[in-house]
C-alpha cells in the first residue's frame, strides 16, 4: 500500500491522519457532553484532560494534513453521474470541516484559558492562562464552543452519509479512496 496520494486513492499516511482525527473528535465531543456527569474530582479533571488533548491532537493533525496536502495533493474528486455540482458540494464541505477543526479547539483553547485555567500540553508541560477569569466571557466563549462542536458533528455527518452514498447507491470509488486497500 502505498504511503502518499497517488491518481487512484489516498495514501496510507493521509488515511491515517483522517480516521485518527474521526476517533479524536468523536472522543473529544463525547467527552465534552458528558464531562459534567462525571464525578467531581479527579475523574472529571481526567476527562477534561482528555478531552483536551484530544482536541489539541486534532489541531496538530490539521496542520500536518494542511502541509501534506500542499506538498501532495489528493487525489482529484471523480466524475459522479450527478454532475460537477456535487463535486463542489464535496470541496464546500471539506473546507468548511477543516475551519471547523481548527475553530472549535481554538474555541475550547480560549475557553480554558477565560476560565482562568491553564492547558497540560499532554501532561509534558503547562502552558498558564495569560487572563484572570472572567465568568461573563467564559459562558459566552462556552457557548461557542459548544455550537461550533456540534456544528463540526453535523457537517461530519452529512459528509460520512455522502461517502456511504457515493458507496452504496452511486457505487463509485470515493470511499474506497480512504480506506485501506490490503496486498497492494
Ligand atoms: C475537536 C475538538 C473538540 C470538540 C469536538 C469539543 C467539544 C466540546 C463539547 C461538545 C463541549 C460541551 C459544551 C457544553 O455542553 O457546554 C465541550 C466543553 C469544553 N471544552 Fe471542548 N471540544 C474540543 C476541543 C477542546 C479543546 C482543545 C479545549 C481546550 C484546550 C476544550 C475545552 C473545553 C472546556 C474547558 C469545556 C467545558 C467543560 C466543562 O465545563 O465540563 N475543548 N467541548
Ligand atoms: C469527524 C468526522 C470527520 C471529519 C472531520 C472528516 C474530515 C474529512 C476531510 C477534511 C476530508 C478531506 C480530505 C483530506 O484532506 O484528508 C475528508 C475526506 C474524506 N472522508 Fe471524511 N471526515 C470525517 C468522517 C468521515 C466518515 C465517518 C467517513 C465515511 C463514512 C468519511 C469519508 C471520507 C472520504 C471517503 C473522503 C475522501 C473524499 C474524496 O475523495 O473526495 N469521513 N474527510
Amino acid at each position: 500500500m502505498l504511503i502518499c496520494n497517488s491518481s487512484k486513492g489516498y495514501g496510507a499516511i493521509p488515511q491515517a491522519i483522517h480516521w485518527l482525527t474521526v476517533i479524536l473528535v468523536v472522543v473529544a465531543w463525547t467527552l465534552g457532553l458528558l464531562g459534567d456527569e462525571l464525578p467531581k474530582g479527579t475523574q472529571r479533571d481526567a476527562g477534561l484532560f482528555v478531552h483536551i488533548s484530544a482536541g489539541l491532537a486534532v489541531i496538530i493533525l490539521l496542520v500536518v494534513r494542511l502541509a501534506w496536502n500542499f506538498f501532495n495533493p489528493p487525489p482529484s474528486a471523480g466524475s459522479t453521474t450527478l454532475g460537477i455540482w456535487l463535486v463542489r458540494a464535496g470541496h464546500a464541505a471539506h473546507y468548511l470541516l477543516c475551519v471547523l477543526l481548527f475553530a472549535v479547539p481554538v474555541a475550547g483553547i480560549v475557553l480554558q484559558f477565560a476560565r482562568g485555567d491553564s492547558i497540560a500540553l499532554f501532561g509534558l508541560f503547562e502552558i498558564a492562562s495569560p487572563w484572570v477569569k472572567d465568568r461573563a466571557f467564559s459562558g459566552n466563549i462556552e457557548e461557542v464552543h459548544e455550537v461550533l462542536a456540534h456544528t463540526l458533528m453535523i457537517v461530519a455527518g452529512l459528509h460520512a452519509a455522502a461517502a456511504l452514498i457515493h458507496h452504496w447507491i452511486l457505487r463509485d470509488q470515493t470511499l474506497a479512496r480512504m480506506l485501506p486497500r490490503f496486498g497492494e
